[in-house]
């Protein structure tokens, strides 16, 4: 039987090793964190619309439940996102946000 030091410093590297990964899983769930509507919009949506390439889809009033099956879907020119592509809970909040958001000035449609 190790001593009760050894045993001590056993628990310690044990413990260690086993906290590792845990820690290095908190920073990559960092990385990948649930963006805003916003930010979503920004970079991915807005890149086809309001800029002449899709149509406009603010303030317009589109229901929640149509933005989520188009953006799973598709619909001719627009092409499907997968939920590795746009998170399922960042979806239903950017799918809220589009139905809720105000015209923007400025924004072109098809
Ligand atoms: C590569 C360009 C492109 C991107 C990126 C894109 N769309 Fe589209 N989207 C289109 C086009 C083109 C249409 C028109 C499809 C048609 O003709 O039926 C469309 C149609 C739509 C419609 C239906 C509008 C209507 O008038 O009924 C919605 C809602 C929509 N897109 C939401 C989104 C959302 C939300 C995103 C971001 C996750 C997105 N789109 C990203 C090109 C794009």
């Amino acid at each position: 039987m190790p001593d009760k030091t050894t045993a001590l410093a056993i628990a310690g590297v044990t413990l260690m090793a086993l906290a590792a990964p845990a820690i290095a899983g908190q920073k990559l769930g960092e990385a990948q964190a649930i963006r805003t509507p916003e930010t979503i919009y920004a970079k991915t949506c807005g890149y086809c619309h309001g800029r002449n390439v899709g149509p406009i889809i603010l303030g317009r009033g589109l229901p929640a439940e149509s933005v989520k099956y188009i953006v799973r879907h598709g619909q001719n020119g627009m092409p499907a996102f997968r939920p590795t592509e746009v998170k399922p809970e960042e979806l239903e909040a950017l799918a809220a946000w589009v139905e809720k958001s105000e015209a923007r000035k400025g924004e072109h449609g098809q």
